[in-house]
């Protein structure tokens, strides 16, 4: 039931995704391509996802609000395609394909990074029957998560953090704005969309820090543990470039506790949630035991 409705929203969010694509008119065809290559190379699609769950579980209509959570995924995709660069991770593979600048060059891969941050925005103006006011409260939610006070800031405390002892203070604010600033926007204009109470905005609030939280301690575990071919991505990358993670500051048995715990938290914040919230706690159990 889970995984069905999962593989059935993927299928779902990647069919919009390529339809809002297709309707930009790229002035180079090259640069188009770069954008199609990664953005359409698959992924778990877990930020659209958790935004249509989030409104399904406020009660609301999640595939309604498809194409604010197309704007997510672009946003996600340029953070992966730029994390991926030689002067960031340096990385070769991602979803299971060359990274984007193996194949494109570094500077086709910076442009597509930029054009598909760039579009998710126009892309957020394009979704219908939304009141304009509650359409700018999301945009203010996903601007900001994506910047200097989320996911860019978070990225900037990993790089400054490569090969140095950082506390565990640091290293959950880098953990909260690198990964967890997005799941954050994404839950929460989900929820905004669907014009949650004040009170479930609140507790999913509480479930999408908690869920950000483990999903990137797992992300470090998987650095470590992971298959390369399952992962789609080089494992020991972390390693590699002396990065912080949980790993490396705790180990891997206080790190796997930790994001039990943490997944613990994120289910108590649903409590007053029913039956429509049973996606989003399935989700955040599936996901420390995943292997991709
Ligand atoms: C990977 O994100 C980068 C992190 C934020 C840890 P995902 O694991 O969601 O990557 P895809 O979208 O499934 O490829
Ligand atoms: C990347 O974190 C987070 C963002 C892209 C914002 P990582 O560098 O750990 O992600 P992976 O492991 O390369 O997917
Ligand atoms: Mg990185
Ligand atoms: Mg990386
Ligand atoms: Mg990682």
């Amino acid at each position: 039931m889970f995984k069905d409705l999962w593989k059935q929203r993927v299928k779902f969010v990647e069919a919009d995704l390529i339809k809002e694509l297709r309707r930009t008119k790229s002035i180079d065809e090259n640069l188009m391509r770069a954008m199609e290559y990664s953005l359409m190379a698959g992924g778990k699609r877990l930020r659209p996802i958790l935004l249509m769950a989030a409104a399904d579980a406020s009660g609301g209509s999640g595939e309604k609000f498809i194409t604010v959570a197309d704007a997510l995924e672009m946003i996600h995709t340029y953070s992966l395609i730029h994390d991926d660069l030689p002067a960031m991770d340096n990385d070769d593979r991602r979803r299971g394909k060359l990274t984007n600048h193996k194949v494109f060059g570094e500077a086709t891969a910076i442009l597509a990074g930029d054009a598909l941050l760039t579009l998710a925005f126009e892309v957020v103006l394009r979704q219908r029957d939304v009141p304009p006011e509650i359409l700018l409260t999301v945009l203010k939610e996903i601007s900001t998560a994506a910047g200097a006070a989320g996911m860019v800031g978070g990225q900037a405390i990993d790089l400054r953090s490569e090969g140095v002892q950082i506390d565990l203070a640091t290293l959950k604010l880098m953990h909260t704005g690198k990964t967890g600033a997005l799941f954050k926007a994404a839950i929460r204009s989900g929820a905004i969309l669907a014009q949650a109470s004040e009170k479930k905005l609140l507790d999913l609030t509480r479930y999408a820090e908690n869920f950000g939280l483990a999903f990137q301690i797992t992300d470090d575990i998987l650095d470590v543990t992971g298959d390369e071919k399952i992962l789609g991505k080089p494992t020991g990358s972390d390693i590699k470039n002396a990065k912080s993670t949980y790993v490396s500051l705790t180990s891997l048995d206080e790190a796997k506790r930790l994001a039990q715990e943490t997944v613990d938290e994120a289910l108590n914040s649903l409590e007053s949630f029913g039956a429509k919230a049973d996606f989003l706690r399935e989700l955040v159990q599936y996901l420390i035991s995943r292997d991709h």
